[in-house]
Order: C-alpha cells, then sequence, then structure tokens
C-alpha cells in the first residue's frame, strides 16, 4: 500500500484497493447526515452545483437525484478513478488547490473530508466562496481530530491503551502529511471572514461497536497509513492486536466528530 509523496498533496491514494472499503465506510457514516444539512433551502430542484473531492461519487449522485432534469451537477476530483458520469451529473478530474474553479455561479459547492488535508485551506475556501453565485450555499464537512475517540468499552485496559495509542500515531501521520487537525472548528469563522451569511454549524458524533461499518474506517486507515505506521513505531504486533480489538463485539468507541458547516453568498 502506497501513500501520495509530502509536497501538500492529499495523503491516501484512490487508486488503492483499501480506497474502496474507506469511501463505502465514510459514505455509510456520514451520507445521511450530510443529505439533511443539504436538504431544502440549501438544494432545490433546477441548481447548479458543485461537488469537489467527491471521492466514491455517493454524494454527487443524491446530489444529482435532487436537482432532477433542469438542474446540473459537477462531481471534480484530483483522482476521479470512481466517479461516472449520469446524464446531469458530470465528471471532471481538477486540482482545486491549483486550477482554477470550473465556473463562477454555483447554487451549492460541497466539500467533505477535503480541506483538512490541504495545507493551503483557508486560501482554498476563499476560492470555493468566489465561485458561489449570488445566494448560492457553501457547505462545508470535516472531522474535528482533536477530540479523543473516547473508548466505552472493551476487553481489557491494555486493549483500550493500544487503541488510544495506535490513533494517537495515525494523526501525528496525518498532521506530518499536512492536515489541520482542529480545522473543522476554524471553518464557521473562516466563512464569515470570507462574506458569507446565515452560517449554521452542528457537530455529530455516535458509538461505533467492534465489527461494525464505523471501526472498519479504523483498520482500513491502518492499512492504508501502515507504512508510516510503522516508520513511527508502532510494530506489526500492535497493528495485528488494533484490528482485532476493531473486530471484537465487546470494543465500542466514540466516532470521530463530524463537523458540518452551512453559509452563504448574499444574494
Ligand atoms: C477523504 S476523501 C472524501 C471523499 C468524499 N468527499 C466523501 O466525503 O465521501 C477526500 C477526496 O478529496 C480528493 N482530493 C484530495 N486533494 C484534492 C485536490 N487538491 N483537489 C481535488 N480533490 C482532491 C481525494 O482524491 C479524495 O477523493
Amino acid at each position: 500500500m502506497t501513500t501520495v509523496e509530502r509536497d501538500g498533496a492529499y495523503t491516501f491514494d484512490n487508486g488503492a484497493p483499501d480506497a474502496v472499503p474507506q469511501m463505502h465506510a465514510l459514505e455509510s457514516f456520514l451520507d445521511p447526515i450530510t443529505t439533511r444539512r443539504l436538504a431544502r433551502p440549501v438544494l432545490r430542484a433546477g441548481a447548479t452545483c458543485w461537488e469537489v473531492g467527491a471521492g466514491g461519487g455517493s454524494m454527487a449522485r443524491r446530489i444529482a437525484r435532487a436537482v432532477g432534469d433542469e438542474g446540473h451537477v459537477l462531481a471534480t476530483d484530483i483522482d476521479p478513478t470512481h466517479l461516472v458520469a449520469e446524464e446531469n451529473l458530470h465528471v471532471r478530474r481538477h486540482d482545486v488547490r491549483t486550477e482554477p474553479p470550473p465556473g463562477d455561479a454555483f447554487d451549492l459547492i460541497h466539500a467533505r473530508l477535503l480541506l483538512l488535508h490541504l495545507p493551503d485551506r483557508r486560501r482554498v475556501l476563499r476560492t470555493l466562496s468566489g465561485a458561489l453565485a449570488p445566494g448560492g450555499w457553501l457547505v462545508v464537512e470535516e472531522f474535528d481530530c482533536t477530540v479523543p475517540q473516547r473508548v466505552l468499552t472493551a476487553p481489557s485496559d491494555d486493549a483500550a491503551k493500544l487503541f488510544a495509542q495506535v490513533m494517537d500515531v495515525m494523526m501525528g501521520v496525518l498532521e506530518d502529511h499536512g492536515a489541520d487537525l482542529g480545522w473543522a472548528q476554524d471553518v464557521h469563522t473562516e466563512m464569515a471572514l470570507a462574506g458569507l451569511t446565515e452560517l449554521d454549524t452542528i457537530t455529530h458524533s455516535q458509538s461505533w461497536a467492534g465489527g461494525s461499518t464505523g471501526t472498519s474506517l479504523y483498520e482500513t486507515n491502518s492499512r492504508q497509513l501502515e507504512p508510516d505506521l510503522l516508520a513511527a513505531g508502532l510494530s506489526p504486533n500492535q497493528l495485528s492486536a488494533f484490528r482485532r480489538l476493531l473486530q471484537d463485539p465487546g470494543f465500542a468507541v466514540m466516532s470521530y466528530h463530524f463537523v458540518s458547516t452551512r453559509g452563504r453568498l448574499p444574494g
């Protein structure tokens, strides 16, 4: 398993086999929450929308259904391997860090779990705000990785300690790749500074039991980042024990805190 080089580029590799279960786990956890956040008045039939860093494309497809035949959705990603075009859903390879926005009059721009990975996230947020139509909405959603993932139940104290240790190292690896673990808490303020109004932010977290789709996200991430985790001092035995723990029905943990912020360009 490889990761992209450390030049401020995205940490994970969309072309790697583990990217598929990673995207499925994210989508099954987050799509219901995001769908509620995009409900009317944010998303309406006939709207022109941009799904940035669309990943597996599930939200782009949901948005395309919501806007209907009169609407348009553009799904972009630096690696659009998993994106499939449909009638009113267009797909394009696009690097949001280096290329100009693919339009300047979007009624909705949605970016989920993207900006926290980008070192120039503040500049990119300004770029996204500048691509809105008057009255258009920007919805930015991130994990707040500064909140410790609280273990609720574990087969032993050592198991709970191992979970905390591996997650600590994993967060360090993400930071080394340029992620800002606390960026989720800055988005509301940054949107206000960009001139957006009608701002609101919610946070969602829930328990994840061992063997669930939620805990599978940690397992997949531990495989995707394995070379970095070993280089940071974890042993292969610790990683194996971590993965066994994530399958244990006696284990439960609070999920990542998911922060969703919406703002609107004055009309
Ligand atoms: C963690 S995934 C999230 C995918 C999707 N937004 C979701 O929430 O299901 C981040 C996505 O952002 C894309 N990405 C990373 N850097 C990017 C860039 N500079 N421009 C566009 N997309 C980028 C990645 O390829 C990946 O598909």
